[in-house]
């Protein structure tokens, strides 16, 4: 048995928050089938309500963690420094030979850095993508876990030029395609069997989801009251459901702002929000993951942003970027996107495979 362990190795894959789920399901589905490793599931607990992260264990299938580290929330430092503290440990006690983070959250970053400086292997999945707008949290958690990966694992073509230019050694890149259309191409036929829509009364291609959480949006009084402005005139023509993030409800009621005839709901899980999202007439987001999802269902997205680390979505899908100025530009944009008629793409890697190519690269990389 010694032995046998002895040449396994050891594999630690972390997630923290909501957009981490439904890109590690796919990745621990064909490693936990890979003979030679030993698969160990971190949840940092960056993200720790039932609506905010169970629901997805349970709908994308992820067994249970193997180590909860139970950061919870904090300042940024906070978080970050938590997540490093509590990794250090992990990764020493499980001798771990190569730790892979995906997406940009602060738990991405936090446990990239923590192996790095343990001298151990560390595989990025979703690297190489950019908004050029250092003032989000997100952008400097890219940066800086491309800049500590071995294995830079990019979606999508612009993410390996952008990897290039930053001066990351082409041998450190690998183009794999998008991992969360992995996770989409498997529930999406649950999905269109929910009833969800239907007991809302809601009319399939006649209503609108509605998501919003970014800092940039919700912590910024008139910035919020702009956005809510314009969901509130579109409800006047087509339903507006908003499934609410706890950021946003704080700033909510903290600001004291009316919402109106729109639809406010609990945080939804990904299933409800898949299906929710391939019967809308039109998303409006500041999500990354709805951006891409809206792309592979074809519908018409309007990203409540000046920037898109994933502008494949508005050159070759169905995204277009509204900076958040005033409550008329959104509305046009609205107009624009509801008369779009309703077209699926597929970009180049967005095939479903991506977690296959994942396994094979890092395996023949590390044993
Ligand atoms: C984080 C990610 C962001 C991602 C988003 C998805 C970073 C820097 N940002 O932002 O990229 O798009 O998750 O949701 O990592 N809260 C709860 N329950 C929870 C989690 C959070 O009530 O389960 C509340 C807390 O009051 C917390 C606030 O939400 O202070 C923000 O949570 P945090 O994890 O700091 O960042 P997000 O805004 O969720």
């Amino acid at each position: 048995m010694s032995t046998e362990r002895g040449s396994m190795k050891v594999v630690l894959h972390v997630v923290g928050a909501r957009p981490n789920f439904m890109k590690i399901a796919p990745i621990l589905r064909v490693a936990d089938a890979e003979p030679g490793w030993d698969n160990v599931l971190i949840h940092t607990g960056q993200h720790y309500d039932e609506g905010m992260s169970s629901a997805f264990f349970r709908d994308l299938g992820i067994r249970a963690p193997d180590e909860s580290l139970g950061v919870g929330s904090g300042s940024h430092a906070n978080q970050t420094a938590r997540v490093m503290v509590e990794m250090e440990r992990v990764i020493l006690e499980r001798k771990a030979d190569l730790v892979v983070v995906v997406g940009d959250v602060n738990s991405t970053l936090a446990a990239a850095l923590a192996a790095a400086k343990l001298g151990v292997k560390v595989a990025h999945v979703e690297a190489g993508l950019r908004s050029h707008d250092r003032s989000m949290p997100e952008e400097l958690n890219r940066l800086l876990t491309d800049q500590l990966a071995d294995f830079c694992l990019t979606p999508s073509r612009d993410a390996d030029a952008n990897l290039l230019r930053e001066g990351i050694l082409r041998e450190r890149i690998f183009f794999v395609g998008n991992i969360m259309i992995d996770s989409l191409l498997v529930v999406i036929k649950h999905a269109r069997t929910l009833s969800l829509a239907t007991d809302l009364g809601l009319v399939r291609g006649e209503y609108v989801l509605a998501t919003i959480h970014r800092p940039s949006n919700v912590d910024d009084r008139a910035q919020l009251e702009e956005i809510l402005g314009a969901l509130r005139v579109i409800s006047n023509s087509h339903p507006v459901i908003l499934p609410m993030h706890p950021r946003t409800r704080e700033r909510v009621t903290g600001f004291g702002l009316e919402t109106g005839s729109i639809r406010v709901m609990e945080p939804i899980g990904y299933v409800e929000s898949l299906h929710l999202q391939d019967g809308a007439a039109v998303v409006i987001t500041d999500s990354g993951g709805l951006q891409e999802e809206t792309t592979v269902l074809g519908v018409p997205c309007v990203t409540l942003r000046d920037s898109t680390e994933r502008p494949v979505t508005v050159t070759e899908g169905t995204n277009e970027l509204v900076p958040v100025r005033n409550t008329q530009q959104i509305v046009n944009a609205f107009g624009r996107a509801i008369s779009k008629v309703r077209s699926p793409r597929r970009p180049e890697g967005w095939d479903g495979r991506t977690a296959e190519r994942i396994v094979q690269i890092l395996k023949n990389s590390i044993d």
